[in-house]
C-alpha cells in the first residue's frame, strides 16, 4: 500500500519544538506533505523569529521520515512566515530530488522589527511588571484579572517563560490550547476569563534554551496569535525583572499601560525606577505601583498599614511621579487559594483582601 501524506504527518509528530514541548505539526509548522514518484515533499513553515528552525529539525524530519516504506527521497521546502499586509506563499522547489532546503527570498523581517501591532478585538492591554521575581506579580495579576470582570471581558495572557504560573493560579494545568494549521491558539476558558500562557507550550527542563532576543521574538510571535476574539482587557503577565526580555516583548505588544509590582521588604527604588523607565522606553504609560505583601492588614477593615514605618511603596510612588495603586497584605489564603487553582477573588469574594483588588481594578478600569 502506497504511503500517504497523514502517516508522513504522523511521523512528525515525533519532531518536537527545539524548547517546547509541543510538536511541530500541533504548532502549525508542518504545511503541506505530498508524496509522488520521485519522493516525499514536505512544506515548513517556520516562525519569523526563528529563522534557523528547519536547520535545527532537519535530521529530526529526517530521521522520523526514513523508515516509512515508500518514503523515497526527502525534500523540504520552506515556506516564508507571513508578513502583516503580505501573505507569503511556498517558496519554489527545485525539481531534483534529495534532502535540501529552499529560501525563496531572504527571510522578512522578524517580528520586532515590524513593530508592535494591536491585538484585534482586544480594547486595552495592562502589562503587569516587577523589579525582581517573587514579590507576588503572577498573584496578583491572576486577581485584578478576575477582579476586571466587573467591567468586561477579560483574558490573561502569561508571559513569563522562566516560570509561568497562570496554569496553576487558575486551575489549568495540563490543558493543552488548540492551535490551528495556520497556527492561531485558541485559549482557555477559567473562571470566566480566556487565558493563556507559555507554560503549555514549553519544555520544563530547558531553561537554557530561553535566553537571548531571538527566543523573545519568537514568544512575542505566539502570543500574536492567540484568538482573543473581543476583549475589554488583557492583562499580561511579564518575566520578572526590567531586562532585554521584558524590554523585547514590551517592544512587540501594544500595551496600554503598566503596572509595577513591588514588596515593603524590596521598597529598591532602583528595581522600580527601572520598571518605570523600561515601560517609559516603549512609550508605555506607568499606570501605578501596587505593594504586594504588606506587613499588617487590619482584621476588621481589611487596611494595610506599613510596619516599616515611613511610607515605602507609597513613597517611593511618590518619588518617582507614578501612582500609587494600593497594597495588598501579607495574607495566607492569598497564597492557598492561588495554589488551588482558584484565586482570592473568586474563592472569598467577600474578604477584605478582594476588596483591595476590586478597588485597584476599578482605578485601572478607568485609567485604561
Ligand atoms: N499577598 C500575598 N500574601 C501571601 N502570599 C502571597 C501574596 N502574594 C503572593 N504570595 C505568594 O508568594 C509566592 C510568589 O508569588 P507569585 O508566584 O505570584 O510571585 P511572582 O512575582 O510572580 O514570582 P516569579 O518571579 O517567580 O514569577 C507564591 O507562593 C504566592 O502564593
Ligand atoms: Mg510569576
Amino acid at each position: 500500500m502506497a504511503l500517504t501524506s497523514d502517516e508522513v504527518l504522523e511521523a512528525l509528530k515525533q519532531v518536537k519544538y527545539p524548547g517546547f514541548s509541543r510538536d511541530i505539526v500541533s504548532f502549525g509548522i508542518v504545511r503541506d506533505v505530498r508524496i509522488d514518484d520521485s519522493g516525499t515533499r514536505i512544506v515548513l513553515a517556520p516562525p519569523a523569529g526563528d529563522p534557523d528552525l528547519v536547520g535545527k529539525i532537519r535530521p529530526r524530519i529526517e530521521a522520523a521520515v526514513k523508515d516509512l516504506p515508500g518514503a523515497g527521497a526527502l525534500e523540504l521546502v520552506t515556506e516564508l512566515a507571513p508578513q502583516a499586509g503580505r501573505t507569503a506563499g511556498p517558496a519554489p522547489s527545485d525539481s531534483a530530488s534529495g534532502a535540501r532546503e529552499h529560501h525563496g527570498s531572504p527571510q522578512p523581517v522578524a517580528a520586532g522589527g515590524r513593530g508592535p501591532k494591536p491585538i484585534p478585538g482586544v480594547r486595552s492591554i495592562i502589562a503587569v511588571a516587577s523589579g525582581k521575581g517573587g514579590v507576588g506579580k503572577s498573584t496578583v495579576a491572576a486577581n485584578l484579572a478576575l477582579a476586571l470582570r466587573t467591567y468586561g471581558r477579560v483574558g490573561l495572557l502569561d508571559a513569563d517563560v522562566y516560570g509561568p504560573s497562570a496554569p496553576l493560579l487558575l486551575g489549568t494545568e495540563g490543558a493543552q490550547p488548540e492551535v490551528t494549521s495556520d497556527r492561531r491558539i485558541t485559549p482557555i476558558e477559567a473562571h470566566g476569563i480566556r487565558m493563556i500562557s507559555m507554560g503549555f507550550f514549553i519544555e520544563q527542563d530547558r531553561p537554557v534554551i530561553w535566553r537571548g532576543p531571538m527566543v523573545t521574538k519568537l514568544v512575542a510571535e505566539f502570543i500574536n496569535n492567540v484568538e482573543w476574539g473581543d476583549l475589554d482587557y488583557l492583562v499580561l503577565d511579564l518575566p520578572p525583572g526590567t531586562g532585554d526580555v521584558q524590554l523585547t516583548l514590551a517592544q512587540q505588544l501594544v500595551m496600554n499601560g503598566g503596572v509595577i509590582v513591588t514588596t515593603p521588604q524590596e521598597v529598591a527604588l532602583a528595581d522600580v525606577r527601572r520598571g518605570v523607565k523600561m515601560f517609559g522606553q516603549v512609550g508605555v504609560p506607568v499606570l501605578g505601583l501596587i505593594e504586594n505583601m504588606s506587613g499588617h492588614v487590619c482584621s476588621q477593615c481589611g487596611h494595610a498599614t506599613d510596619v516599616f514605618g515611613t511610607g515605602g511603596g507609597e513613597k517611593m510612588a511618590g518619588e518617582l511621579e507614578i501612582p500609587f495603586l494600593g497594597r495588598i497584605g501579607l495574607v495566607a489564603s492569598v497564597g492557598s487559594h492561588g495554589d488551588k487553582g482558584t484565586p482570592i477573588v473568586e474563592a472569598e469574594p467577600d474578604s477584605p483582601v478582594t476588596q483591595q483588588f476590586r478597588q485597584i481594578a476599578s482605578e485601572l478600569s478607568r485609567a485604561v
